[in-house]
């Protein structure tokens, strides 16, 4: 059977750029509620009696989409895997609670970075807005200004991604994620890694806590 790998980290940590190199070299799903909400922005919240009627309210607030919805998401998404590797998820102590219901963990793995290499990281991020690619206008260049290397599509700026959302999304991670962080600090669950390498020096570490 495959691992369930989850990785924990305020926003721009490096969860996204590492959980995709896990699950191609590990063989894993790729399993991150960010993306999942990202591709239903529009979602009709409607019914739910929510303070907004769509995820991408909450978003670009930098708010948290409501528990109901992202726990469906992850739900359905790894019943569908033998192994994973989760990121964006559990972001509340509630949401903590409904994936020790759902699944086990092999790792819950942590990367840290301080606040302020945050900030340059996320206000500096780049996606291909045709296939998701990751870079940096300084850390990780496109060879091309504005142009995917991948895909040869357009890079742009995700809008959550302003100094001012990225802020706020810092403090509501503070508030709500860095309980869960202490809660499998608390357990003997958490493997902490240095987040502040290059990719490649961080990818080495985390390869070597999932090959154990
Ligand atoms: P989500 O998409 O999960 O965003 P996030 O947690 O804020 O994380 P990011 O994607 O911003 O950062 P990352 O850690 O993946 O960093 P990356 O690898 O890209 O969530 C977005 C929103 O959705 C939330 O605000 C919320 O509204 C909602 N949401 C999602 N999940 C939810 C949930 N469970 N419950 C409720 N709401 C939810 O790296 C960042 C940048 O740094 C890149 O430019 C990269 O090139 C660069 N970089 C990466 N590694 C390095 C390195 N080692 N050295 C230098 N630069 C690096």
């Amino acid at each position: 059977m495959g691992e369930h790998i989850l990785l924990l980290g305020a926003p721009g940590a490096g969860k996204g750029t590492q959980s995709k190199r896990l699950a191609a070299e590990f063989d894993l799903e790729h399993v991150t509620t960010g993306d999942a909400l990202r591709a239903n922005k529009d979602m009709d919240l409607s019914h739910m009696d929510t303070e907004f009627d769509t995820p991408r309210a909450y978003m670009d607030a930098g708010e948290l989409v409501p528990d109901a919805v992202v726990n469906e998401i992850v739900k359905t998404a790894l019943e569908a895997a033998d192994g994973y590797v989760l990121d964006g998820y559990p972001r509340n102590l509630d949401q903590a609670e409904y994936l020790s219901e759902i699944t086990d963990l092999d790792a819950a793995i942590f990367l840290d970075v301080s606040e302020e290499e945050l900030v340059d990281r996320l206000t500096g991020r780049r996606v291909c807005d045709d296939c998701g690619a990751n870079y940096h206008v300084e850390f990780a260049p496109p060879e091309e200004a504005g142009v995917c290397d991948e895909c040869g599509g357009e890079l742009i700026q995700r809008d959550d991604d302003t100094e001012e959302t990225v802020r706020e999304r810092l403090r509501v991670y503070r508030e709500n994620t860095e309980p869960v962080v202490e809660h499998y600090r608390a357990r003997g669950e958490l493997v902490e890694v240095d987040g502040e390498g290059t990719p490649d020096e961080v990818f080495a570490e985390i390869a070597d806590v999932v090959d154990e």
